[in-house]
């Protein structure tokens, strides 16, 4: 088809989401390159209320992580969906990582007081997500990691300044291998003519 052609639908098409990465880092250079293409992304305004903070230190992540598993094992509680019930008990394997033990978490910070930020951040998320895949980065959004703004003390650490909000979370890495692809629904489509 005409479309598949095209490099950058094909890209769109090929990207999924990694959890399972190589324990080797993508290079500073090339997380540069991931969020130029995100600073790209339309914004209301133009005002491009971004920030970005980019955590390599092992530590810090699995902290991280260590903090986030408690708060969204709460918010499960008396969830019996078998989604919700399946996610539990990763939660309460101790040597499960929010963040799969990627190499890097990227944060989209958006700017608190600004009502169109987080639309924003998360085209800005798009874009550095297709980014990553078309230099052979994957990546993952990890949604779940907005959490860690519930610590203060976390917050303080990574420098996260108080005007600002976690928008965007995603890990960057080299995939370990190629997961199938998920399942993409059609469309649904009305069309007025
Ligand atoms: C807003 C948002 C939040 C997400 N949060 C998580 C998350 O916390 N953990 C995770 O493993 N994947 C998360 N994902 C990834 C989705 O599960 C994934 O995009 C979806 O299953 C479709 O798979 P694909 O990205 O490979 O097309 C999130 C994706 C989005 C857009």
């Amino acid at each position: 088809m005409a479309n598949e052609e095209n490099s950058v639908i094909m890209n769109i098409k090929t990207r999924r989401s990694i959890r399972d990465y190589l324990n080797k880092p993508v290079p500073e250079e090339v997380i540069r390159k991931i969020i130029d293409a995100g600073r790209y992304a339309p914004s209301g305004f133009n005002l491009q209320p971004w920030r970005f903070v980019v955590i390599e230190n092992k530590e810090m992540l699995e902290r991280l992580s260590d903090f986030a598993k408690p708060v969204l094992l709460k918010n499960l509680v008396g969830r019996t969906d078998p989604l919700a019930v399946s996610y539990m008990e990763r939660l309460e394997d101790r040597n499960y990582n929010i963040f799969y033990n990627a190499p890097a978490l990227l944060l989209v910070l958006g700017k608190k007081n600004n009502p169109l930020s987080d639309y924003d951040c998360t085209l800005c998320g798009g874009n550095i997500i297709h980014a990553a895949h078309s230099l052979g980065v994957g990546s993952c959004w990890v949604g779940n990691a907005g959490v860690i703004q519930q610590s203060e003390e976390l917050m303080a650490e990574l420098k996260i300044p108080v005007n600002y909000k976690v928008v965007v979370p995603i890990v960057l890495g080299y995939p370990r291998d190629a997961p199938p692809p998920p399942e993409k629904r059609e469309p649904s489509i009305s069309w007025v003519r």
